[in-house]
């Protein structure tokens, strides 16, 4: 009869620093959530693939410049054109694991000095995730981690004060961009979670990478 009887997807979010660990948190986070038997795929921002995504990419290798303004709101755009598929994706049941979403959009851009309403403005209206996940990590020790790819934003300097800006979203708890955010803190100890979503429970443990 047309009507699905299978739970919406969760949208689960991961932020943080530049080598903070997000990109493995995620998968470790996939397997799990796929061992449960639940359908997830994994997302990241900025998705270089599209026609904004490649101009995010050349401006992040330094390969083209843009006014602070214009690439930020590039950045929201890029979540913009995928909002319809994410929607799609959480209607029929399948839950999205996200590498940085919008906090990471207001977070770097406010480190740049831009109002920091202004850029929380252009989010506004984009699905607010069911659960960010904040990996927490000295910049000091980020940086040690095999050491910065080269990319425009990978400077010590820089991800300290995109730290700064992450921790006063947090202080704010930003509410378009989420209900529930857990600080895991990746470089020292286990970080447990449990999320009841959609009448399932989900108990996990991020563990430092
Ligand atoms: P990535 O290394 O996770 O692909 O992200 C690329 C860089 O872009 C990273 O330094 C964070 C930054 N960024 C923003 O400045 N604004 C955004 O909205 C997003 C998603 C990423």
């Amino acid at each position: 009869n047309g009507v699905s009887t299978e739970a919406r997807g969760a949208l689960i979010v991961l932020e943080g620093l530049d080598r903070s660990g997000k990109t493995s948190q995620s998968s470790r986070l996939l397997s799990y959530l796929e061992g449960l038997g639940h359908s997830a795929e994994l997302w990241r921002f900025p998705d270089r693939t599209t026609s904004v995504g490649k101009m995010i990419s050349s401006y992040l290798s330094n390969e083209s410049q843009l006014d602070d303004h214009t690439i930020h709101l590039l950045f929201s755009a890029n979540r913009w054109e995928k909002k319809s598929l994410m929607e799609e994706k959480l209607k029929s049941g399948t839950s999205l694991i996200v590498d940085r979403y919008s906090y990471s959009g207001v977070a770097f851009s406010s480190a740049k000095g831009l109002d920091i309403d202004w850029c929380k403005a252009p989010e506004i209206g984009l699905l607010a995730p069911d659960l960010v996940i904040y990996l927490n990590i000295l910049p000091e020790k980020a940086a040690e981690r095999g050491g910065y790819g080269g990319e425009r934003y990978e400077k010590l300097e820089f991800q300290k004060k995109v730290a700064a800006y992450y921790q006063i979203l947090r202080d704010a708890s930003w509410k378009v961009m989420g209900k529930d955010i857990y600080i895991v803190h990746t470089d020292r100890q286990e970080g447990n979670i449990s999320l009841l979503f959609s009448g399932v429970l989900f108990s996990f443990s991020l563990l430092p990478s």
